[in-house]
């Protein structure tokens, strides 16, 4: 008999929990990838198609991206960076795995986007304040609780002057404390939400979903522009 295969939830979890029983918070993305590769596992988040806040925030705020760059973070298999790269927009899209970048890329082969391999927590110099758009969809929330204020305060570094930030993330309630999170994910306390912003890169629109299986959890998408 065939073992029945394991929930891909539970798979990356287990990834997760080696990887950071190592010390290593971020080794376990390349692990998941490379074995999805090999169909050896399956990628949970992977949706094959843009985020459906993603697509909902560009059909109400119709964007148009001619002469704009946009950076798309922690971008996985590309579904999101191919979404912003239609509207016009020079598309840079990143991921620390490289098993991720090298699966975008023959995902999506005739691709304009510039899919890279780099780490949000030590981007490379020239992104700082470069970009008109940065979409970041679910990559803070991967990393564990102490690690997410450096990687929320890159993720706004690099939008530039008039540029447009856009956040997707799990929020949870302020009843669930830190020490309760069992992650990944470690969803962002709404605190957590607030701290993309700076005195001039301020939030200007806040969308809530809750969840139809928890009163505890919703998604949030939340636009930030900087002066
Ligand atoms: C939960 S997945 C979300 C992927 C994609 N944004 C989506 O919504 O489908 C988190 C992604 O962030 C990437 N990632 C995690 N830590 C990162 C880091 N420090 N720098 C860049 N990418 C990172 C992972 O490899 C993974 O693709």
């Amino acid at each position: 008999m065939t073992e029945p295969a394991e929930d891909p939830d539970v798979a990356s979890r287990r990834l997760a929990h080696e990887s950071l029983a190592e010390d290593d918070p971020t080794g376990w993305f390349e692990r998941l990838y490379s074995a999805a590769q090999d169909g050896e596992a399956v990628v949970p988040w992977d949706r094959g198609s843009a985020h459906p806040l993603l697509s909902d925030w560009i059909e109400t705020a119709q964007p148009d991206g001619t002469g704009k760059r946009a950076l798309v973070v922690g971008a996985g298999t590309g579904w999101d960076a191919e979404r912003i790269c239609d509207l016009g927009y020079t598309t840079t899209a990143f991921d620390i795995s490289p098993s991720a970048v090298a699966t975008a890329k023959q995902l999506h082969p005739d691709s304009k986007v510039e899919y890279r391999t780099a780490n949000l927590l030590d981007p490379p110099a020239e992104w700082h304040h470069a970009f008109d758009l940065v979409v970041e969809i679910y990559t803070v929330q991967a990393l564990p609780i102490d690690l997410q204020p450096a990687a929320t305060k890159q993720v706004g570094e690099q939008v530039g002057p008039g540029g447009t930030l856009v956040v997707i993330a799990v929020v949870r309630s302020d009843e669930v404390t830190d020490e309760q999170l069992e992650g990944p994910p470690w969803p962002l306390s709404r605190a957590g939400i607030d701290a993309f912003g700076t005195d001039d890169l301020q939030l200007i629109q806040l969308d809530r979903v809750p969840s139809p299986s928890s009163p505890t959890y919703a998604q949030v998408r939340a636009e930030f522009l900087r002066d």
